[in-house]
């Protein structure tokens, strides 16, 4: 039975370049997520964190806890871990995502197994939508549930000014995309520990 302990839900701020706005998302999505209440919520900043883009030799699937991952990486492994939720914060990139979210991805494996992931998106007129396709196919194949409603901004460099969307209807989708990530995280984690999820 689902302990009392609080969710654990992961933050992840997918873009590493300079001058990026992926804190200022997270940040503001962090704060939805405290006040929403519920999760104990943690951002990982991938700028943070030492990802290298050439993998060892075996999968993480079939290394499993033995695969040699960078001493630099330890806390991304651990939060993944850890996590019973994540909301991924990702810009657009030539109509995908970037490349620091993908490398941080298929770093791991079991990690996001049986675990629900929401989308938070932003970018210039697409808002990130093409992102957030392509990311919902990756996290099927890790065996992880993707929620629907998310959050897109098109142009943020219009659409918010000190650290806050403009539209005053955000907070409200925040709280929908929360609603349906918690019920999945409650979900998911009840059905973890059950039963082991046969992949
Ligand atoms: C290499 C690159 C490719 C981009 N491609 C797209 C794109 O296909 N669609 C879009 O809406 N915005 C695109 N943009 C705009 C970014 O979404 C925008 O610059 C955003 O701020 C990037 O996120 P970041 O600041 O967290 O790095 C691109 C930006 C970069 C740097």
């Amino acid at each position: 039975m689902e302990n009392e302990s609080k969710h654990k839900l992961v933050i992840i701020v997918g873009s590493v370049r300079e001058g990026r706005f992926g804190p200022v998302a997270g940040a503001w999505v962090a704060e939805q997520a405290r006040l929403y209440g519920g999760f104990e919520v943690d951002v990982v900043d991938l700028a943070d964190i030492e990802i290298p883009l050439a993998l060892p030799a075996d999968s993480p699937r079939s290394a499993g806890d033995t695969y040699p991952r960078p001493a630099g990486m330890a806390a991304l492994t651990s939060a993944l871990v850890g996590a019973d939720a994540f909301i991924v914060v990702t810009p657009e990139y030539n109509h995908s995502y970037p490349a620091s979210l993908k490398a941080a991805i298929d770093w791991h494996y079991s990690q996001w197994t049986a675990k629900p992931v929401a989308f938070v998106s932003y970018g210039s007129v697409a808002g990130g939508r093409h992102a957030v396709l392509h990311l919902e196919n990756v996290f099927t194949e890790l065996h992880a549930v993707t929620i629907r409603d998310g959050l897109a901004f098109p142009n943020y460099y219009l659409s918010w000014r000190d650290g806050r969307p403009l539209d005053p209807e955000a907070a409200g989708y925040a709280k929908t995309m929360l609603d349906q990530l918690a019920w999945w995280t409650s979900a998911l984690r009840s059905a973890r520990e059950a039963a082991p999820y046969p992949a």
